[in-house]
């Protein structure tokens, strides 16, 4: 155990040297319990980061939901938090909505159903959440706003809970109000109304996902609002909360965490927050954002998920560091354990907290982070020291009679890169009451009379490997399960499969652009619609697709490359775009918004009928072809050098999309 002054060898005994000074910790219930332990989750969507984790092969596909869902196996989650789809970006891309327009329902849109399903099927107990982040724009009546119609908005983020149930079996647990966006408590106290009203009173509801305050004053001073939240939750509380929030009387949750590169820095951030969410802010679930890293990795916060599977075209994943350290605390623990008052701060650093089913179970996690290995995204982290330490621990009341521990133990190594993550060691004999460990620095340890913890393995995925130079998509194999196509990652609007059946063409299988009104935005979506596909560093590419404009009136498609951006830097995205449009021209701009124009004329193009676009870019150079013949070449000043293939729409309409091709060099 390098790195630590104190002269003690690895061991698990009380025995131990006179030369260390043991700082000794009670494990006690005889003075009451703590808090009700509800979770560790992990968040899908906000937005679209399980995107591309749908597009894996089997048995890919099947390994990574088993290494975060599947119980005693890897994070063995007990939370899974979802995205009510909105239509609209909400961080690395759209997710759709339940109801693009007012008069539509269907319950089978996007990806989050289906993992809701894949969760539930390996543990029957997960915990379901749904919390929108942004709302079809009729949902506003044409304003940028959610509350002014609190009971439309109502009913419809209740439908979404009773879709789950009728359509997936899926029973939704907890439900939120808008993304770190403001609250009304006229809504909250509707949404109650209209649960209880379709009998779900079971359905919990969290206010208001964003900062402690103002939620908690507004709780306190209203007896009715207070009665219509369950829980409180906060995002990114840096493991404090406020007094007033402890006043409320309420559940306290970290209900969005982590948000961090999940290298072992990331790791090291999880471990750390896990515990002391609880120690210093009596927070009893963290989840993360996100679940795991399924986008490209040049949008927003690449791989900032506890595992990362961004890669369906090769089957490569990686089981990052943050999947075990979840393990420490979910492999031995059960949403409704209580914690221990007896919690707290080593005596050098690093904490401890205390779990028992109050039915003799008992769960100590322990974790030693030094502050430069656990930094989290946000918020700072202010200096603290952490050194090896001895630490004795004195079992006490109902816990007095443990004779032995099972122990979990890792060990991040920031030096020569050898870490040790969630592996068994012997167990530890409780010698009069009480257990020692030799605590270095950068460690976890899980001490548990639970016997079931394993560390789950699968055989080696196979090697990374880029998106391929050759990509075709008729859109002929339209999957049942998704209503999106393999890799398209949309960054506005929502394109879907579409079957035309009265189509006597080739064209009965197409991808449709579906969003006709601005949605209820959680960032500047751009006033066009896009999605990106393929690599980021493609540089030469030739794109070609099929398109239909359904507009007569401004109606306008487009096929791109060199694409720079998503998420909610969308509305700026550069890149190399070449426009048709229904009234019979044609564009040639360097940005999304069209404003740079490289080349524009006639093409004599109209709506209701199919066209082909190509666009090659080599170098300086690009040219366009309209079905077949070149229509504009040597375009110049091409920035930037490269980035995504893009299809999309000049404007909130609907557009068909059909033999998409990308060649890159
Ligand atoms: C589900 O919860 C029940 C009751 O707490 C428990 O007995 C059972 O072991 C749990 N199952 C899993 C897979 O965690
Ligand atoms: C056990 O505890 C008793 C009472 O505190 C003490 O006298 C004794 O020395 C302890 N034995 C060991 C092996 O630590
Ligand atoms: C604790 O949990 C294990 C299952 O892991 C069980 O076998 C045991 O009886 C439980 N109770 C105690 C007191 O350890
Ligand atoms: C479906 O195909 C028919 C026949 O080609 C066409 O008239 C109609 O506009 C198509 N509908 C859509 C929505 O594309
Ligand atoms: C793209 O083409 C240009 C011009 O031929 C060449 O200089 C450049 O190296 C090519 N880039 C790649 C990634 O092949």
């Amino acid at each position: 155990m390098g790195g630590g002054s104190a002269p003690c060898v690895l061991s698990v005994f009380s025995l131990c040297l006179l030369t260390c000074s043991a700082q000794s910790y009670a494990v006690d219930d005889q003075a009451g319990l703590g808090r009700t332990f509800d979770g560790v989750g992990g968040l899908s969507g906000g937005g679209a980061t399980s995107r591309l984790l749908v597009n894996y092969a089997e048995p890919y596909r099947s390994q990574i939901l088993d290494y975060l869902f599947k119980p005693n196996f890897g994070a063995s989650l007990q939370i899974l938090k979802v995205e009510i789809g909105g239509d609209a970006q909400t961080t690395d891309g759209t997710e759709p909505s339940h109801m693009h327009y007012e008069n539509d329902e269907n319950y089978f849109r996007g990806y989050e159903w289906w993992l809701m399903r894949e969760a539930k099927k390996r543990n029957p107990n997960i915990t379901l959440i749904g919390l929108p982040w942004a709302f079809p724009g009729w949902i506003g009546r044409g304003k940028n706003w959610p509350y002014d119609y609190p009971d439309i908005t109502a009913s419809y983020v209740v439908s979404w809970i009773i879709g789950a149930k009728q359509y997936h079996n899926l029973e939704i647990d907890y439900v939120g109000i808008w993304n770190e966006r403001s609250f009304n408590s006229k809504y909250i106290k509707l949404l109650r109304y209209t649960l209880d009203k379709n009998g779900l009173e079971r359905v919990k509801i969290i206010a208001s996902d964003n900062l402690w305050e103002p939620i908690t004053l507004f709780v306190l001073q209203d007896r009715e609002l207070s009665e219509a939240v369950d829980v409180l939750g906060a995002h990114y509380p840096g493991t404090t909360t406020v007094p007033e929030a402890l006043k409320t009387g309420k559940q306290l949750w970290s209900s969005e965490d982590y948000s961090t590169f999940n290298d072992d820095v990331g790791g090291g951030c999880w471990a750390r927050i896990l515990n002391q969410n609880y120690v210093n802010g009596q927070m009893t679930a963290t989840i993360s954002w996100n679940l795991v890293a399924s986008y490209y990795q040049d949008l927003p916060f690449g791989r900032d998920g506890l595992m990362t599977a961004q890669e369906p075209w090769s089957g490569n994943y990686v089981v990052e560091s943050p999947i075990w350290i979840t393990a420490h605390t979910t492999q031995f623990t059960q949403p409704g354990w209580k914690y221990l008052q007896t919690v707290g701060h080593l005596a050098h650093g690093g904490s401890y907290v205390a779990l028992t089913n109050q039915r003799g179970n008992l769960t100590i996690v322990i974790e030693t982070m030094t502050h430069d290995h656990s930094v989290c995204i946000r918020p700072p982290l202010l200096p603290y020291t952490v050194t090896a330490q001895r630490a004795t621990f004195c079992l006490k009341g109902s816990f007095a009679s443990i004779s032995e521990l099972q122990v979990w133990h890792s060990k991040f190594d920031f030096k020569v890169k050898k870490p040790v993550y969630f592996q068994k060691l012997s167990p530890v004999k409780v010698s009069n009451g009480s257990f020692t460990l030799d605590l270095d620095v950068d460690e976890v340890y899980t001490v548990t009379t639970i016997t079931t913890g394993l560390k789950g393995n699968y055989p080696e995925p196979p090697p990374s490997s880029p998106f391929p130079k050759i990509y075709k998509d008729d859109f002929k194999v339209q999957h049942p399960d998704f209503s999106e196509a393999p890799d398209f990652a949309d960054q506005t609007g929502v394109f879907e499969y579409f079957i035309n059946e009265t189509d006597p063409g080739p064209h009965v299988y197409t991808l449709r652009q579906v969003v006709t009104q601005r949605p209820i935005t959680w960032v500047a979506d751009a006033d066009q619609t896009i999605s990106v596909i393929g690599d980021y560093k493609w540089q030469n590419v030739t794109v070609s697709c099929d398109l239909y404009m359904e507009e007569e009136n401004g109606g306008g498609v487009f096929v791109a490359a060199r694409v720079d951006k998503g998420g909610g830097s969308v509305r700026s995205a550069r890149g190399i775009f070449f426009w048709v449009f229904a009234d019979g021209t044609y564009k040639v701009t360097s940005d999304l918004s069209g404003q740079s124009v490289l080349a524009e004329g006639q093409s004599g193009t109209r709506a209701n009928i199919w066209n082909t676009l190509t666009l090659s870019v080599k170098g300086d150079n690009a040219f366009g072809e309209l079905n077949g013949h070149v229509l504009w070449k040597n375009a110049v000043g091409l920035v930037p050098k490269n980035g995504w293939a893009a299809i999309g729409t000049s404007s909130f309409q609907l557009a068909q999309f059909d033999n998409f091709a990308v060649q890159a060099e």
